[in-house]
């Protein structure tokens, strides 16, 4: 079986952003996994107008096709999930709206106060209007692993309960993904 192709997906933009740990602590872990080949896909390097904004610039209308055009290149998604007053960031989910994700899987990892919890739960009826099937497991980096990373120097790695849980979120991500790619090659709608 060919291998499946995951894009991470680093969900904040913001100067100093802490999504640039999980995004290198996730892609590595996939990286591992014989099944996939995954790209790390930062929304820095994509500066895209607001969906459907007037005044968007030709660079910005470029940029958004070609995330667009990106995107299709893959097989599942994992997004780093920071929570923003309960909610995904304003550009993660602008991405989103610029982008298809129908009939693929998505995961995530969240951090924050409850481990980006509601940011995460917001994200997966997100999903589900785009037609995307969200795995089961969301990793979810509590506010003491956070900080350790941030002030301790300690890694992401280090926590077990978030290596279990990151396995398995790949576990399902390989499993829906393999399954959801012989679906699309078969059947064209639904
Ligand atoms: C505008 C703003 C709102 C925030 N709201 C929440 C929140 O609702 N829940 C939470 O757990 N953390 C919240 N935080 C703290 C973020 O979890 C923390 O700043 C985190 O590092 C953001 O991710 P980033 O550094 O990758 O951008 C908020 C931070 C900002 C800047």
């Amino acid at each position: 079986m060919s291998k499946l192709k995951i894009a991470v997906i680093v969900g904040s933009t913001r100067i100093g952003r802490f999504a640039e740990h999980p995004a290198k602590w996730i892609a590595g872990l996939a990286g591992q996994r014989s099944d996939l080949e995954v790209e790390v896909l930062d929304l820095l390097d994509y500066p895209m107008h607001f969906f459907g904004e007037e005044r968007a610039t030709t660079a910005e209308s470029d940029t958004a096709e070609h995330w667009k055009k990106k995107l299709r290149e893959f097989d599942g998604y994992i997004f780093t999930v920071a929570e923003y007053n309960h909610a995904p960031t304003a550009v993660l989910k602008n991405a989103i709206d610029l982008g298809e994700f129908i009939h693929k899987p998505v995961a995530f990892v969240g951090y924050g106060g409850v481990g980006g919890a509601r940011a995460v739960e917001h994200l997966r009826l997100i999903f589900v209007e785009m037609g995307a099937a969200s795995v089961k497991t969301g990793v979810h980096i509590a506010f003491n692993e956070y900080l350790s990373v941030l002030k301790e120097g300690k890694s992401l790695g280090d926590y077990p309960h978030l290596n279990e849980a990151a396995k398995n979120q790949l576990d399902q991500l390989i499993w829906w993904g393999n399954a959801l790619k012989a679906a699309r090659s078969v059947v064209t709608s639904a």
